[in-house]
């Protein structure tokens, strides 16, 4: 099954390659202008400066190879050389039936499935999440669906930050809090593990005096101190390189604090219908490490720096301006060398990213690792990547980073609190769910809903214009939150998607209680062979979001859908047409539409409500 523009791209190609023109001159685009045709070729005004023929002549070769062909109703010149297609209505038709036909409503798979990771949403233990994983959740989360949906075998990881530096703080944040750690920590400071009674008893103390408030509160007072006060920093240093290293008391420690931020987060995730196949940590690949550095210290690529152990990355004449402490300006190698091993000895987040990306070797080979993440990490990644390429974990190619812009505030920077703190994600999701109940009353919505159907729907208003905000840029354009905007019920929102399509179900409920039923598509008006051709491009429309990992595409199609379902529903009546056959006809564009609007709204990781 192939869309109406791969079929006449092909044709067209032809006509061009039988020219002696490149082919790919033949390709052809929607049409700027829809009231004169469906779609358009431009190549033959390039196609003109290879053949040194006048751009009218060559596109009336193609024109007349182009007669006669089935799935046209016409093929005309215009202008300078650009050429018309329109499709007939009979072809047209057929290619709705087909669509309508179909459970993915016309959306191809991939010829060759390939093996993939998605590593996104990046929480970390402790830290409470802000903004900014929200964009690695949304847009993550949505790539998976879509490289799913198309037929790869993909797997979502979380990649919790559970092994860093931030836990060396807290380690320290909480003994200088609370004596009984403190004392626990002084007493189990070897190496060997507790018996398993004795560790329920442990664990169950540290439940009593440790919770995600207490945490909650001391990372962002920690993170503070460690800046301005060294000796607090070394301590954290220390900390963090003796949890490592095994020491008893911290690793309890350390997995009371995982477990608190885990539950925590996980309800989040959920709330906002983000689901990870795995929860793995960067703490997963501790047993890696050693070995891993030996192997690399094996293969020559680590070298001593004061103390750390790094890769040297960049080659030969690549550096960057970098500037000295007392202000002269220096070229330095670029990208910097990868720190593997800190001075105290312990792995820093470069060194959990490159044994993961062996980890993900050893136990599910990917074809391809996606890194969705924040555009300002670039930079690690690049180490990252050019590290396990040199060590020969991963195939050149095969680790990409899809980095994001982020979300601000009306002052165009990164958005902050009105106190200036970073938003919580917890009550960022709290305050749009208000503001989808406020909204779906301004707007005389939901009022006859039982009030828990009535909280569900809020629910889906507010995450569905949480995610279509975000999703309907490009994920490389930074955007201003704008709350009032994203939760409107007009416009270019996820709010008014939602409902259109609870206005399609509600129609056919209607329908179906006056036992209408759906029936052969024929195209005939004008706004039926708009959304026809709508529901046409929708292959088209993720083949590029897959691509270019960039779900926009999607989003920008479900809207077109969407809009263009509402001017059909405008001009041709359903329930009213006068005549039966093009009532059943107009229903089947009305199911086909909501299962393709649907399945557009579930790949950017949004549900639909029944109704509003
Ligand atoms: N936890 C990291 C952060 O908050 C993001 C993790 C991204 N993934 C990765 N493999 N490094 O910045």
């Amino acid at each position: 099954m192939s869309d109406l523009k791969r079929s006449l791209g092909e044709a067209v190609a032809a006509a061009f390659a039988a020219q002696g023109l490149p082919a790919e001159l033949g390709r052809v685009t929607a049409s700027d202008r829809p009231d004169l045709a469906d779609f358009q070729c431009n190549g033959a005004l390039p196609a003109a400066k290879v053949a040194g023929k006048p751009p009218r002549e060559i596109a009336a070769a193609v024109v007349e190879a182009l007669s006669g062909h089935p799935l046209l109703q016409s093929v005309e010149i215009a202008g300078l050389g650009f050429i018309n297609l329109r499709v007939s209505p009979g072809a047209l038709s057929d290619r709705a039936r087909e669509i309508a036909g179909d459970e993915r409503t016309g959306a191809g798979e991939v010829a060759e499935a390939r093996r993939i990771i998605v590593d996104y949403g990046g929480p970390n233990v402790a830290k409470p999440m802000h903004v900014g994983h929200l964009r690695a959740s949304i847009i993550g989360e949505s790539v998976k669906r879509l490289y799913r949906f198309r037929g790869d075998e993909v797997l979502g990881d979380a990649h919790f930050g559970d092994w860093g530096f931030q836990m060396g703080l807290l380690i320290v944040a909480s003994c200088d809090e609370d004596t009984f750690v403190r004392t626990l920590m002084d007493r189990l400071t070897g190496t060997a593990p507790l018996s398993p009674a004795d560790e329920v008893q442990v664990m169950g103390a540290l439940a009593d005096h440790i919770d995600l408030p207490l945490l909650d509160r001391l990372y962002p007072e920690a993170a503070g101190k460690a800046k301005t006060d060294v000796e607090y920093r070394d301590r954290a240093r220390r900390a963090t390189a003796e949890l490592q290293g095994g020491r008893l008391g911290y690793r309890l420690l350390w997995k009371h604090f995982v477990k608190v931020s885990r539950v925590a987060l996980e309800r989040e995730f959920h709330a906002l219908g983000i689901d990870f196949d795995l929860w793995k940590g960067e703490s997963d690949v501790d047993a890696l490490i050693d070995p891993m550095v030996r192997e690399l210290d094996a293969k020559g690529l680590l070298a001593d720096d004061q103390g750390a152990r790094v890769i040297h990355l960049a080659r030969p004449g690549e550096t960057k301006k970098k500037k000295a402490p007392d202000g002269t300006v220096y070229e330095a190698p670029s990208p910097d060398p990868l720190l593997v091993v800190s001075s105290e000895g312990s792995a820093m987040y470069g060194t959990t990213d490159l044994a993961t990306v062996l980890d993900r070797r050893r136990t599910f080979d990917p074809h391809l690792i996606l890194y969705c993440v924040d555009q300002r990490q670039a930079d690690h990644f690049e180490q990252v990547f050019r590290a396990s390429y040199l060590a020969g974990y991963a195939e050149p190619g095969s680790l990409e980073h899809i980095g994001f812009g982020t979300m601000n505030g009306p002052d165009g920077k990164p958005f902050k609190t009105r106190e200036g703190g970073v938003l919580k994600l917890h009550d960022l999701i709290e305050m749009t769910r208000a503001k989808a109940r406020e909204r779906l009353t301004e707007a005389g919505l939901g009022g006859e809903l039982e009030p828990a159907e009535f909280e569900e729907t809020a629910h889906k208003v507010a995450v569905a214009a949480l995610k279509f905000a975000d999703l309907s840029n490009y994920r490389g354009t930074s955007y201003i939150f704008d709350l009032d905007r994203f939760s409107s019920f007009e416009g270019k929102t996820g709010p008014y998607l939602l409902y259109q399509a609870v206005r399609i179900k509600s129609l056919l409920r209607r329908a179906e209680s006056e036992r209408l039923q759906p029936g052969r598509i024929a195209i005939v008006e004008p706004a039926e062979r708009e959304l026809a051709m709508l529901l046409d491009a929708f292959d088209a429309a993720l083949i590029e979001a897959y691509d270019k990992k960039a779900p926009n595409f999607i989003a920008e199609h479900a809207f077109k859908l969407a809009q263009s379902f509402s001017r059909f529903y405008a001009a041709c009546p359903i329930l009213q047409a006068g005549n039966e056959a093009t009532a059943a006809s107009r229903l089947t564009l009305a199911v086909t539409t909501l299962k393709q609007l649907e399945l557009a709204l579930d790949l950017l990781g949004i549900e639909t409500p029944e109704r509003m």
